[in-house]
């Protein structure tokens, strides 16, 4: 099987990663990618927000099969421009993937289902914002309704910043406040038959202990001894195989990954948010612990086969993901440091510990350099996560990159430390 991955980030570096495993891989190709996915895939240039030239492409190369990784080119309508030429492809249309490019459609869709979720109110005038901030109280949670690549929630107990938050908005969602730990829980999806993968935990905050600004995603780790055994299951009933039951009932049926950011509430789960696409930094360590081949599950998805796939097989180890950031990341990111290590922990450490790219490319002098706010995501597995967690630090301190930062409190919590 050829396979096409759209994106270039850490998350489609962890696809090609597992792709290029597959025995079932005979070609693998990038578009656009980065320097550390080239090791992986052949890259391609392409504008990833161009349905026309995604399409073309993947004619050109006669895949089987394209995989689309970031959410922009889904709510762009990227996946519907290849599958109008009849080629599969994993990742739903414009019209589904309305459930992460807009707040509003996604909490409609849940009314409509009957999913757990925050109450809440959509709001486009100053008087409405004030309504429905009064009404729920602190501590405020303010979402501009379109993507906002994980810029657009603010969630306060200053009244004014909320309020300033929601000004800046075109239309905003305004919703009850939920408490308890995240859960990120993906699903894979064909429109009909769901098939859960396995839970991980995100930690969105900059520094150690949650302190500072919301990020992309700074860290990850799975499996979650601290979760009910039953978690999955429940999620399944509740909240995936409604949501994805509600889509194709409305004519936008959903294929792709289904992802579904939860709140473990004292009063049960609720969603938080729906994703359209694998999540950064959860996949790393998620496809670190699948043992089916990948490209066999995302082409089920694609081609409505998804009930005759065989039941997913997981390693029992544990795997925990690192994330190495530039200097000033997430408000002001420096580019262009050169990057070191990357060799020696190819050496030493594989194949426990690998790094995966998210924004890096070759400078004129062929060495790599840092190309974005989160530069690498340094995966290690182990017996359980205290192992992991060694083995990923371990790793993390043999690269030098000028001014970085990282959490170094990923999963300790989780592993009892
Ligand atoms: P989202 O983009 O919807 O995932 O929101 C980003 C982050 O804001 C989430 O991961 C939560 O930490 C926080 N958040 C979003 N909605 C709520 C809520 N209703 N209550 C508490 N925290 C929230
Ligand atoms: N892990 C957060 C996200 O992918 O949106």
């Amino acid at each position: 099987m050829k396979v096409l991955v759209i994106g270039g980030g850490a998350r489609e570096h962890a696809l090609c990663h597992a792709l290029a495993r597959d025995p079932q891989v005979t070609g693998l190709h990038c578009a656009p990618g980065n320097a550390g996915i080239a090791a992986d895939a052949t890259l391609h240039p392409v504008d990833a927000l161009d349905g026309e030239a995604v399409a073309e492409l993947a004619e050109e190369l006669a895949v089987d099969l394209v995989v689309v990784g970031p959410e922009a080119p889904l709510v762009a309508g990227v996946a519907d421009a290849v599958r109008d030429r009849e080629i599969p492809v994993f990742g739903p249309g414009l019209d589904a993937a309305q459930l992460e490019g807009s707040k509003a459609f996604a909490k409609d869709v849940m009314a409509g289902a009957g999913v757990p979720t925050s109450r809440s109110y959509v709001c486009t005038t100053a008087e409405e914002v004030e309504e429905a901030l009064d009404a729920f109280g602190a501590p405020y949670v303010v979402k501009d309704d379109g993507l906002a690549a994980g810029k657009g929630v603010v969630v306060t107990d200053d009244i004014d910043a909320a309020r300033a938050h929601a000004a800046g908005c075109e239309r905003v969602v305004i919703e009850e406040y939920l408490d308890g730990p995240e859960v990120s829980l993906f699903a894979v999806t064909d429109g009909e038959t769901v098939v859960p993968l396995i839970p991980a935990q995100d930690f969105k905050r900059a520094y150690d202990g949650d302190e500072g600004p919301n990020t992309g995603g700074m860290g990850a780790y799975t499996p979650l001894p601290w979760t009910e055994p039953g978690l999955v299951d429940e999620v399944l009933r509740t909240v995936l195989q409604p949501t994805v039951d509600e889509l194709r009932r409305r004519g936008t049926p959903f294929s792709g990954l289904l992802y579904a950011g939860l709140a473990l509430t004292s009063r049960g789960v609720r969603v938080i948010e729906f994703n359209a696409r694998f999540g950064d930094p959860e996949t790393q360590v998620v496809l670190a612990r699948l043992e089916t081949p990948l490209a066999g599950l995302l082409y089920a998805a694609s081609t409505g086969a998804l009930a005759d796939h065989p039941p997913l097989r997981w390693s029992d180890a544990a795997a925990v993901t690192v994330v190495v950031a530039s200097n000033g990341y997430p408000a002001q990111p420096r580019t262009g440091d050169v990057i070191e290590g990357l060799d020696a922990v190819a050496r030493e450490d594989a194949p426990d510990v690998y790094v995966l790219h998210a924004g890096t490319k070759l400078d004129a002098e062929g060495r790599t350099v840092s190309a974005g706010g989160r530069v690498l995501s340094v995966v290690a597995v182990g017996k359980d996560l205290a192992a992991a967690r060694e083995r990923a630090y371990a790793a993390v301190a043999r690269i030098s990159l000028p001014g970085s930062h990282h959490r170094t409190d990923i999963a300790a919590a989780a592993a009892g430390e």
